[in-house]
C-alpha cells in the first residue's frame, strides 16, 4: 500500500472486479480514444482476466498495478509501474474514473508512485508515454515533473510522446 496523502494506492485484489467493471464502463468515452483494451463490450470477464494477469505480472516482477482509492474508499482508477522499457527505467501508466477527473487526483497518484519508483534498486529514471493528442495526460506528466525526451510515429500513425524524470 502506498499512502499518497489524499489518496491510497493498493495492489489490485480479485474481489474488486465488479467495481473495476463499473469504473471502466462509466469512463469508456474518455478511455476509448487512448487505451486499446477499453471497448464498448468491456464487461466483468475482462476485469477478471485483467486482475489475474496483473497478479501474475506482479509475482513475476514485471508490472506492479495499483487501484487508486480516495480517503473515503471510492475506487477512482488505476496506476502501475512497468519494467518493459529496460532494467534501469520504470514506466508509469494510468487511467482515472471519469466522474473524479479534473481534481488533481492523477497528478497526486503519479507523484506518489514516482517517489516510490526512484527508490527501487538500479532505477535511474521514470517514464510516462502518452499519445500527442492526450492533452490531459500530457498535463499530468508535466505537473509531476516529467519532460519530453522523445516522440515517435506508431504503426497506426499516431504520435507517441515519451516524458522522463531522472531518479536523482
Ligand atoms: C488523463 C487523466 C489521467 C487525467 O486525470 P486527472 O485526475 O483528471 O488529472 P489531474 O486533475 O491531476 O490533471 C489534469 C490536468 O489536465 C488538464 N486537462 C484534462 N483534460 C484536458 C483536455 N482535454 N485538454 C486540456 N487540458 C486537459 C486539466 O486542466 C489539468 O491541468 P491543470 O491542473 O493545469 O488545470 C484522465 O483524464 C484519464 O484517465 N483519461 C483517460 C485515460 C488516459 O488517457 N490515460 C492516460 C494514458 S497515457
Amino acid at each position: 500500500m502506498i499512502n499518497a496523502g489524499t489518496l491510497v494506492l493498493k495492489r489490485w485484489e480479485p474481489e474488486w472486479a465488479d467495481e473495476l467493471t463499473a469504473a471502466v464502463r462509466e469512463s469508456l468515452p474518455e478511455l476509448k480514444p487512448f487505451l486499446p483494451w477499453a471497448t464498448d463490450d468491456y464487461e466483468l470477464s475482462g476485469s477478471r482476466a485483467y486482475l489475474a494477469s496483473a497478479d501474475q505480472s506482479w509475482e513475476k516482477g514485471t508490472d506492479f498495478q495499483y487501484a487508486i482509492f480516495t480517503a473515503v474508499g471510492d475506487l477512482i482508477g488505476s496506476i502501475g509501474l512497468h519494467t518493459r522499457m529496460g532494467p534501469d527505467v520504470m514506466e508509469i501508466g494510468y487511467w482515472l474514473r471519469s466522474p473524479f477527473a479534473g481534481q488533481g487526483h492523477m497528478t497526486t497518484a503519479v507523484q506518489a508512485l514516482t517517489r516510490v519508483a526512484v527508490t527501487l534498486p538500479g532505477i535511474t529514471r521514470v517514464a510516462i508515454k502518452h499519445d500527442a493528442r492526450n492533452t490531459g495526460s500530457a498535463r499530468v506528466a508535466e505537473k509531476a515533473g516529467f519532460t519530453e525526451t522523445s516522440r515517435r510515429v506508431t504503426d497506426s500513425g499516431d504520435t507517441e510522446i515519451t516524458r522522463e524524470r531522472p531518479a536523482a
